[in-house]
């Protein structure tokens, strides 16, 4: 084994889901975490920006917890490690930011001890910790993925995102927890409502592949998750509902929300009409929203070859929107 002095990655954020492909569907977005990690003779930690604001500073780190998983997989020991991390992924908001931080400890461990787990190894250890493989699939792999999970094994396909997709992200100031999100829904869904989304979701993915971006407006049509969801986030009702009519191919919640995605296409004209409308109709609840015109990224987690001398925090400068 070839021990690294230093590692550091870049991860995609991702939205999950796209509407019908619950717990299937998953899009890298460009929002990014960045994570370093070095050997060391005790665990340190250097978390900067608000979004690590109340993280473990401790050996009960996600991050730590996550390296030490792929060292015992591969049968090293590197027991001590500082860590430094920021991102601009916001928490608990449906955008993936606790599957950017798995995919960002197995990359960067893994790549620490010369990458010995090859990358469906740490796509089945991202999901065994997320428990659904569409947000970490995403954020490992880039583009989009569709992606399946019996308990133990995981396979995925990553489709290039289509030309032309580009999304108007709406993200609320209130946190909403996936664990409520799913609380929400109901033990049990109906037959025609498990096939009203096998169907969208099919045509989804198929459309997605061909960049049939005029078939979103069907297919992005959800009846097993969003229903049961909307109470918990006010004007996503009427924004699924009336989106398209200002110019969105399609609309979502975005994983498990409470952010919304609408789907445009980067030719059309309306939408600064369309982020305009959707701002208002969320503000018109009392919610305050950060609306962000994202395209999709192709690339998933990135390990960076930055050899200079540059500390972590002037290395991502200039790079951060935050
Ligand atoms: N597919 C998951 C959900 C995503 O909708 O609950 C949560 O990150």
């Amino acid at each position: 084994m070839s021990l690294s002095q230093v590692v550091r990655v870049k991860v995609p954020a991702s939205t999950a889901n796209l509407g019908p492909g619950f717990d299937t569907l998953g899009m890298a977005l460009p929002l990014y975490s960045w994570l370093e990690l070095r050997p060391s003779d005790r665990t340190v930690f250097h978390l900067h920006g608000d979004q690590m604001e109340g993280l473990p500073q401790d050996k009960s780190n996600l991050i730590y917890k996550v390296s030490q998983m792929v060292f015992q997989e591969a049968g090293v020991s590197v027991p001590d490690l500082e860590i430094s991390m920021y991102s601009d992924i916001p928490l608990t908001r449906g955008l993936g930011s606790s599957a950017s931080a798995i995919v960002g400890a197995l990359a960067a461990a893994n790549a620490l001890i010369g990458s010995p787990l090859p990358d469906a190894k740490l796509f089945h250890m991202a999901t065994a910790l997320e428990k659904h493989p569409d947000n970490v699939g995403a954020s490992l792999f880039g583009g989009i993925v569709a992606a399946a999970w019996d308990g133990t094994h995981a396979d995925y396909v990553r489709i290039a995102p289509p030309a032309h997709l580009e999304t108007l992200v709406v993200i609320p100031d209130f946190q909403l927890s996936t664990t409520k999100a799913r609380e929400a829904l109901p033990a049990q869904v109906k037959l025609e409502d498990a096939v009203y989304n096998i169907s969208r979701s099919s045509l989804l993915t198929a459309a997605l592949s061909a960049g049939r971006l005029d078939l979103l407006r069907e297919a992005m049509k959800d009846r097993i998750h969003q229903p049961y969801r909307a109470p918990l986030v006010p004007g996503m009702s009427k924004i699924l509902e009336e989106a398209q009519k200002q110019g969105a191919l399609g609309v979502a919640l975005s994983g498990a929300g409470p952010t919304m995605i609408a789907f445009v296409d980067n030719r059309d004209a309306r939408i600064e009409q369309l982020r305009v409308y959707l701002v208002e109709t969320m503000e018109a609840e009392g919610i305050t929203v950060s609306c962000l015109q994202l395209s999709p990224v192709a690339e998933g987690v990135q390990v960076l070859g930055d050899k200079s001398d540059r500390t972590f925090m002037e290395m991502i400068r200039g790079e951060i929107t935050a």
